[in-house]
């Protein structure tokens, strides 16, 4: 009956595509009580993908009845004659969080399928409650199953993400398999080429969290842009019982209770005043406890309030300037190796920022992990966060859009009540075209649409002017959309003198903040020679100390972002004997050690205060 059987594969196919998109993530889950999987998990490198395709090429999850090839069954001979040809349980097993290039040697170039195999029980589960199952990232594609069924599927190394799985569990004996597939791809995000190692894996927390059949799913709260004595925000419950429910939302160290109702969507919009706020800076770090209770469920959160905004060619925190003092930082603990995930390798990352004399950090060219915008939070760090719209993107495949459109949602949604977090920045050095800036302005506008309480920016070019080389200009249609300009620029590296960059000086009639996003040099730490000796330590500082200075005559800059904290591993820089697969343009080597030029920088760091009248209050 060929109308039923295409019926039933339509419908399947629905089905698929409904379950192919994850579920809206959950905000602050990092505050949740939940079951932790982190820790040893079962995998099998699938370089052929057998155990998502048959040997015809069509994925097993397709079919009504999957072979036995099919590892997301995490199947197990009937008996002495069945044939099953994998087995999880006899396989090696890998740290969760981690990326797998620095944890086996023999994936340490690997490009591909690797699947993972969890099993794990719920203590006193209980059928009446809601599971939920996230992933803080995954680089680059996840399949994930449970008990067997496809939960669905994730683009997107460095965005968290997540899975209802209730009906599908049961107290003891379950398995999660995750099929993880870090190959680039031209149309992906990003494309082919970029200056990073592509680790793979389930690079950081994996989570269950039991939730009430009616739980609070998403809260914003941030200091009204306009009035500094309103707090404003939202809350969002999910759940049968969501329509017209109370939910409070507090703030016990204020006084503050304030009692809500949801409308028929379990949406809740609320302003909230105060007259005693202590406002979140680098050199007052508070954040304040907050309290959301609905009928079933309760979180809490640390918040900080603060204003972000810019006038002319200033950016104003709480209404006073401020010159950011900042340092761009790859995701990497390159003492252990690999991927950056826990709260042990951000105390390392922004201790080395804070030592430098940083007020601010560029966390480049991806979403971190949430571990940094946290503490970053605690230390009184301002950050700038950015999605990975990096060099020759796809721009007019609209897969490509909605893959970048949606990390960048996954990263606000995560990050929106962080008060260190003041810039979203959309790309990083992509080449003009009519497609790419109308594929930027979009994700301007999504960025806008979903947070009006922080700056945007962008990481552009400069180049010489031809009749004047010593004249840089920015010359991008796309600095318009953008709140602050910022360019990464490499005068003395890639091009140009070093011995000449004083007589450099940039022509930007733009009335906007300007940072300079990245310059910087190449040294091999612990090489030294004369200073005009390329890749010496002398080499990195003499740029250091020639470019710093006259940045400093640009009128409109606000802030700086040298690249780079620390050396970091790059397929892109295989040098021998001074690369060896490393980007060398840090201020620290991958053994910890700081160059000549972390001082230098420090040093400038230190003297740099603002004039008693740039200090002024400019309230605006
Ligand atoms: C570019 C790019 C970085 C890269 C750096 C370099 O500016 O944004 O990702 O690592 O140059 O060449 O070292």
């Amino acid at each position: 009956m060929p109308g039923a059987k295409n019926f039933i594969c339509l419908f399947f196919l629905f089905c698929q595509l409904t379950l192919m998109y994850s579920n809206d993530t959950l905000q602050n889950s990092y505050l949740r009580k939940g079951i932790s999987l982190n820790g040893r998990w079962h995998y099998i490198v699938d370089v052929y993908e057998n155990g998502y395709y048959n040997y015809r090429w069509e994925p097993h999850d397709n079919s009504e009845n999957p072979g036995s090839g099919a590892f997301y069954l995490n199947s197990k001979p009937k008996d002495k004659m069945d044939l099953v040809e994998y087995d999880f349980d006899a396989a090696p097993t890998i740290n969760v969080p981690g990326d797998w290039n620095s944890q086996k040697e023999k994936l340490f170039y690997y490009e591909g399928t690797v699947w993972y195999k969890k099993s794990f029980n719920i203590p006193n589960y209980d059928s009446s409650k809601r599971y939920y199952l996230r992933f803080g990232a995954v680089n680059y594609r996840a399949d994930v199953y449970v008990n067997g069924k496809k939960l669905g599927t994730h683009k997107g190394g460095f965005t968290p993400f997540n899975f209802e799985m209730t009906g599908l569990l049961k107290e003891k004996d379950n398995f999660i398999v995750v099929k993880v597939d870090n190959k680039r791809g031209k149309d992906e995000v990003p494309t082919l080429n970029t200056d990073w190692w592509n680790y793979g894996g389930i690079t950081r927390d994996v989570t269950i969290y039991e939730l009430p059949p009616t739980f609070i799913e998403n809260y914003t709260l941030q200091l009204d842009k306009e009035n500094d004595e309103i707090i404003t925000g939202f809350i969002q419950l999910n759940g049968d019982e969501k329509a017209n429910s109370t939910v409070t939302v507090s703030i016990p160290e204020l006084n503050i209770r304030k009692e809500v109702v949801t409308d028929g969507k379990g949406f809740a919009k609320f302003d909230i005043s105060s007259k005693s706020l202590s406002y979140w800076s680098p050199d007052n770090p508070k954040l304040y406890k907050v309290k959301v209770s609905s009928a079933e469920d309760h979180v809490e959160d640390r918040i900080g309030f603060r204003q972000i905004k810019t006038k002319g060619s200033s950016i104003l925190l709480n209404g006073n300037k401020v010159f950011l003092k900042g340092i761009s930082i790859h995701e990497e603990n390159v003492m252990r190796g690999g991927r950056a995930y826990s709260l042990e390798d951000a105390k390392i990352l922004l201790g080395w920022a804070k030592d430098l004399g940083c007020n601010f950090v560029r966390l480049a060219h991806y979403p971190h992990n949430e571990h940094m915008s946290r503490l970053a939070d605690e230390m009184g760090i301002l950050v700038w966060e950015e999605i990975p719209v990096y060099w020759t993107i796809a721009w007019g495949n609209p897969e490509t859009y909605a893959n970048a459109e949606n990390q960048l949602k996954e990263l606000i949604d995560r990050d929106k009540n962080r008060a260190s977090v003041i810039i979203w920045s959309v790309s990083n050095e992509t080449p003009l075209s009519e497609e790419r800036l109308n594929f930027l302005t979009r994700l301007v506008k999504k960025a806008r649409s979903m947070d009006g309480s922080r700056l945007i920016s962008a990481a552009l070019e400069d180049h010489g002017k031809e009749d004047d080389p010593n004249i840089m200009v920015v010359e991008d249609a796309f600095a318009e959309e953008l709140d602050v300009l910022s360019f990464n620029q490499y005068y003395g590296w890639y091009g140009g003198d070093v011995t000449n960059i004083k007589n450099i000086r940039w022509e930007i009639d733009l009335n906007k903040p300007i940072i300079i996003s990245e310059f910087g040099a190449g040294a091999l730490q612990g090489y030294h020679a004369d200073n005009l000796t390329r890749w010496s330590e002398e080499f990195q500082d003499l740029l250091y100390k020639e470019t710093l200075p006259t940045l400093a005559r640009i009128p409109q800059l606000s802030g700086i972002t040298p690249w780079i904290l620390v050396d970091f591993r790059s397929p892109r820089r295989m040098l021998i004997p001074i690369q060896n697969g490393w980007n060398r343009k840090g201020l620290i080597s991958e053994t910890g050690n700081k160059k000549k030029a972390f001082f230098t920088l420090k040093k400038f760091y230190s003297e740099l205060e603002l004039s008693e009248e740039e200090k002024g209050n400019i309230k605006n």
